[in-house]
């Protein structure tokens, strides 16, 4: 067999599974990719009208500038050049793009060796704990005058409406590495802040009424997942220690509802939440490394 056996095209409706099979099989159910028919360009390589390869960008509506770039190419195939011929076609149909994000968990040597060969350079590492919520929070003090209160204990539309404001605005500001599409006022973020939440694991701090911090929370798999945390504090000891406050008070009532285990995502971008695991009785982690290539 020669390379120049291998053909690259755009997939078709009839590649579709095939497609997802191999993205299945490579990625496995842990790497968090999406299916392949959730693409917006995707490319598959044939060989004798086989799938060998398959090569997709992903574009949420969220961070519409930078897409992702999932490619999975057939273990006999490895090493021939069809991954980086994928990634040339994904890469070239999207003329003007500020860049494209890589994505792989910091043990995976084989994907990051890979982009790392096709010039992506680590943007920032995604740290995510599993956490004993009977251990709650070390150390934790909250500083006078903050009171933490439930969403579901601030559930009438002005309250409601003001949690929003705020978690959208922090979301945001810290989204600088990522940039959002989609404007502060846009009615979607109701959908996308609130939706699946838990009123009763999510929490507001306030300090003379005024929210100066939340983290929200759902329930999956029989574990409180946090989901944004946030403390945007000028000074940066009384943003930990508020996020400490919020992220106790939700291990307490989660190991009060019979959910053993708490999970959330904080990232090094985030110096401040990224402390927070420090304070937690951590059972096991896993770190999400990104990538980023700018053509
Ligand atoms: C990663 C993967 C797509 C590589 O596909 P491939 O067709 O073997 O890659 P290529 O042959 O086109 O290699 C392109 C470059 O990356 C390098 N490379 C490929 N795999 C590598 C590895 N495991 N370690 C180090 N470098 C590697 C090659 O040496 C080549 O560099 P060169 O042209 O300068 O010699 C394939 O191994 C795979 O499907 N892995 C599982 C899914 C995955 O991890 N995808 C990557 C995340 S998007």
């Amino acid at each position: 067999m020669s390379t120049n056996d291998i053909k690259i095209a755009p997939a078709k409706e009839a590649d579709l599974s095939g497609a997802e099979a191999l993205f299945r099989d490579r990625f496995g159910d842990e790497a968090a990719v999406p299916p392949f028919s959730e693409a917006d360009t995707f490319f598959v390589a044939k060989y004798d009208e086989q799938i060998v390869g398959a090569g997709a960008l992903f574009t949420s509506f969220l961070h519409r500038e930078i897409p992702r770039v999932a490619i999975a190419v057939r273990e006999k195939f490895q090493r021939r050049g069809i991954g980086r011929d994928l990634h040339r076609a994904l890469t070239k149909r999207t003329e003007g793009t500020p860049g494209f994000d890589g994505a792989c968990f910091d043990d995976d040597a084989d994907a990051i060796g890979f982009l790392s060969r096709l010039g992506y350079r680590p943007s920032l590492d995604c740290f995510i704990p599993v956490v004993d919520t009977a251990a709650g929070v070390s150390d934790g003090a909250l500083p006078t005058g903050i009171e933490i209160a439930s969403f579901a204990s601030a559930a009438n539309p002005i309250e409601r409406k003001s949690s929003l404001d705020f978690l959208v605005a922090s979301y945001i500001r810290t989204h600088h590495w990522s940039p959002v599409a989609i404007g502060p006022n846009d009615p979607l973020w109701e959908k996308i802040a609130f939706r699946g939440l838990r009123d009763d694991f999510s929490l507001v701090a306030r300090r003379d009424g005024k929210i100066v911090g939340a983290s929200t929370a759902h329930v999956e798999e029989k574990a409180l997942q946090i989901r944004w945390v946030f403390a945007p504090f000028p000074d940066a000891s009384q943003e930990l220690e508020i996020l400490k406050g919020l992220v106790g008070a939700q291990l307490a009532r989660a190991h009060e509802s019979g959910l053993e285990t708490a999970t959330f995502e904080c990232d090094s971008t985030d110096p401040v939440l990224f402390q927070i695991p420090r304070h937690l009785k951590v059972l096991s982690a896993k770190t999400w490394r990104r990538f980023r290539y700018a053509p």
